[in-house]
């Protein structure tokens, strides 16, 4: 064991759910890299890992326990893979493996869910959509992620005298909410390219109305350096394939954001390459709690096949460094890392083009270790 003196700063408490499907493969890669960083950087990190989702309820009965949720909130940051399969479909609402991520999110209360989507230029070409349209996209979905319709009560399915049944979920948001993932915008856009689109379907629904007038209330007190614009979501979702590159970061709501950072998601290439930050609010020391996950999901129908790609969690490591430990060196090394396996011609089945080289999931852990080595 390392000796006490030798690494920089206090250890790094990170808290790792690997999950289900295609997540402890994944998980396994970035391990590897922390590891590179422990030895090669002398930064330490405490880990401890833990089953979430299906794996959880296969070894205790329940997505997540209370034990796995205080070291979540007791952690400096969590790393997780994914949740869900078709092993736990059947089971009761409240038993399946989703709950235990949106547990994770709701008793953390990580409300602001950062989803960059990044065109590297290796991979242009991968895009279902023209090169011309997404070439160099850089673009910031900000996602309420604790709020919403996601958990807005009332809630339920009830049978009615006649025997029908009434499912109801209920859109709510109320001005904090929307104050502070407007704040989060303003600030993100404050280091990128300074526009804000907020998105919401002001037209049809009351919630948002709100939003529009909160998010626009803020910005005229506090964010005038910043554009902002407003979309409807369907416009919203359109633009988004019409033409990306008009985005800089967009703000929306928890079930908005679900579906347009899919969408984004699609226009780099592959869902194996986007990352995700979901952080809370700072405390007075300025820490934020904060959960790092890949957007895509467990993929159950290649797991355990060596097809997954391990980037967009190896990728959302290199969130956890930027934001929850303010290594922006290693943070851009990761990122430089992973330009450089994509340069090289190195491909995973999900972004593999004609006359590129394909790797396995360890594989693709391979490549990125070397061009650590290389460039770090
Ligand atoms: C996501 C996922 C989750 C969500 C699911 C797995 C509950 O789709 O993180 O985008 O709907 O938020
Ligand atoms: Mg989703």
């Amino acid at each position: 064991m390392a000796k006490t003196g030798m690494f920089k700063t206090q250890a790094k408490r990170i808290l790792i759910l690997p999950g289900d499907g295609i997540g402890p493969e994944v998980m396994s890669e970035v391990r590897r890299v922390v590891d590179w960083l422990t030895r090669k950087r002398k930064i330490a990190f405490e880990i401890t890992e833990r089953p979430v989702g299906g794996a959880s309820i296969d070894a205790f009965g329940t997505p997540l326990t209370d034990d796995t949720m205080a070291l979540a909130l007791h952690s400096d940051a969590v790393l997780l893979g994914a949740v869900g399969g078709p092993k736990w479909d059947n089971l009761p609402f409240e038993k399946k493996p989703e709950r235990g991520l949106l547990r994770l999110r709701k008793e953390m209360e990580l409300f602001a869910n950062l989803r960059p989507a990044v065109v590297f230029d290796a991979l242009a070409e991968a895009s279902t959509l023209k090169l011309e349209v997404v070439k160099g996209l850089d673009i910031m979905i900000l996602r309420e992620l604790v709020g919403g319709v996601y958990f807005g009560e009332p809630r339920g399915i009830t049978t009615l005298p006649d025997g029908t049944r009434k499912g109801v979920n209920t859109q709510v948001y109320t001005t904090p909410e929307i104050e502070r993932i407007a704040r989060v915008a303003f600030d993100l856009a404050r280091k990128r390219g300074k526009k804000v689109c907020s998105v919401e379907k002001a037209n049809v629904m009351e919630s948002g109305v709100l939003w529009r007038e909160v998010v626009q209330d803020v910005h005229d007190r506090e964010a005038k350096d910043i554009a902002l614009s407003h979309m409807y979501a369907d416009n919203c979702a359109m633009q988004l394939v019409r033409n990306p590159r008009q985005f800089d970061v967009i703000v929306t709501d928890n079930l908005f954001g679900d579906l347009l950072s899919d969408c984004a998601a699609m226009l780099t290439g592959s869902l194996g390459m986007l990352p995700s930050a979901s952080l809370g609010a700072a405390d007075a020391a300025g820490r934020r709690k904060a959960m790092y996950e890949p957007v895509h999901g467990s993929a159950p129908d290649i797991a355990g096949q060596g097809l997954a790609n391990p980037l967009a969690t190896l990728l959302s490591f290199g969130m956890m460094l930027r934001y929850s430990f303010d290594m922006g060196a290693e943070a851009d090394l990761i990122e430089r890392a992973t330009a450089a396996v994509l340069d090289q011609g190195y491909r995973s089945a999900d972004i593999m083009q004609p006359g590129k080289t394909k790797v396995s999931t360890t594989g693709m852990g391979d490549a990125i270790l070397k061009a650590l080595d290389q460039i770090g």
